[in-house]
């Protein structure tokens, strides 16, 4: 029998519980032992609830207890849990995560201490809640030079996005209507903001690349500033808009960012709608992969917290190799990315055309019937630099009133 602990029984912690109880057989035949949940800490009561029977408050119970191989942290957030995480390890337990944030701030310095005690950090869940992507990367495409990574990692700014396109709704309303059906929270500023996602691409990026990407300094927009309009001509564009973590390997660098993207019908990640999460890989061997499932919700995430937990137990003794390391992954400024946008402006049509047609060579226009105030420029490939600067002698001629990147 294999002792375990769950810290934090919230959304996920929760789900852990289940996720072992009710698929128990299924669970202890993969793992090849007996799991059994010793101690859920939380600082709450749970009158009445099976996990009564388990509850502590006291972190040193488990921490203290040498028969828990395996700490589960589900409690969200970099403090306590970094300090939790951190005692488990030395004290020679594997951990399973689904805590982005603490994997993205402290994720080397965590895989290392494993390394150092023969055990193991797990974070399958960190990134696309139940869908398998860090074990595929870290196991499965380990032949490949990764080109690429982008994925659609948020599923409340993708059901805030999806339901715009759809319903020809406008940002402030859907945001609303998430928010009552529990989708969105009350703060959601780390969801549309695009701060969620950078954590995630991060991670991604970090194990794509095997050094840190420091999310500090992946530049990340949010969707606030998408409006219905601009819904209006993503259709006639035939693309769909969507926030995007993208990371590549180009000839001049890393480029990491998260930012809404127009993504035209033929890219597999402008189908993926609603709450649903994917994550697109390039390999330059394998070609193009893409994974897509449930990115939240309390089953889904426990599922890859659990396979983690069993994963723990098959290699008890033994570390698993992550390739990631604690050095500092480059990532290209941003000036030097190569872009193609989307740029809605208003004012004297003709002669923003003209002006358009001198910055940006090649160029196409794209209008809505009914709006002979506007315009939207496609403009061909550029850099973020030029086309800062472009944009900047554009203003001149134009009102611009949104610019989104396309094709990722
Ligand atoms: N807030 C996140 C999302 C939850 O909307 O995808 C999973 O990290």
């Amino acid at each position: 029998m294999i002792n375990i602990a769950i810290m934090g029984y919230g959304t996920v912690g929760s789900g852990v519980f289940e996720v072992i109880k009710r698929n128990q057989h299924i669970v202890n035949k993969k793992a090849r032992e007996e799991i059994n949940v010793k101690y859920v800490l939380d600082l709450r009561e749970f009158p009445g609830l099976p996990v009564e029977k388990v509850l502590t408050h006291n972190i040193d119970d488990i921490l203290n207890d040498d028969s828990v191989k395996v700490v589960v942290e589900v409690m969200g957030g970099v403090e306590p849990a970094y300090t939790f995480v951190k005692s488990a390890l030395l004290k020679g337990k594997s951990v399973a995560t689904s805590n982005k944030a603490l994997v993205a701030a402290h994720g080397p310095e965590l895989l290392q201490i494993a390394r150092e005690k023969n055990v193991n950090f797990f974070f399958e869940a960190s990134v696309g809640g139940g869908i398998p992507i860090i074990r595929p990367l870290n196991e499965c495409l380990t032949a490949d030079d990764i080109l690429e990574i982008s994925g659609i990692l948020n599923g409340t700014t993708n059901f805030i996005l999806t339901k715009m396109a759809k319903e020809g709704k406008e940002f402030g309303q859907v945001l609303k209507k998430a928010q009552e059906l529990g989708y969105a929270e009350k703060d959601p500023t780390a969801d549309i903001e695009g701060h969620d996602a950078c954590r995630k691409i991060a991670i991604l990026s970090s194990l794509a690349f095997g050094k840190t990407a420091n999310f500090e300094e992946i530049y990340t927009e949010g969707i606030t500033n998408i409006t219905g309009k601009d819904m209006e001509y993503a259709k006639e564009l035939e693309c769909e808009i969507k926030l995007v973590g993208t990371s590549k390997k180009l000839s001049n660098g890393i480029s990491a960012m998260v930012a809404p993207f127009m993504l035209s019908k033929n890219h597999p990640l402008s189908t993926v709608d609603g709450v649903f999460n994917a994550i697109f890989v390039k390999g330059n061997v394998l070609g193009d992969t893409m994974y897509y499932g449930s990115g939240a919700g309390s089953l889904p995430t426990a599922s890859a917290v659990v396979s983690d937990v069993i994963d723990a137990v098959r290699h008890m003794g033994e570390n698993v190799h992550i390739d990631w390391i604690d050095e500092k992954l480059e990532i290209l400024e941003l000036n030097y990315v190569p872009v193609k946008a989307f740029i809605r402006a208003g004012g004297d049509i003709k002669r923003i055309k003209t002006e358009s047609k001198v910055l940006f060579e090649g160029c196409e226009f794209a209008d809505l019937d009914y709006d002979d105030d506007e315009v939207a420029i496609i403009t061909g490939q550029e850099t973020e630099g030029s086309l800062k600067e472009k944009l900047e002698i554009l203003r001149k001629a134009a009102d611009i009133r949104n610019v989104i990147r396309m094709d990722v």
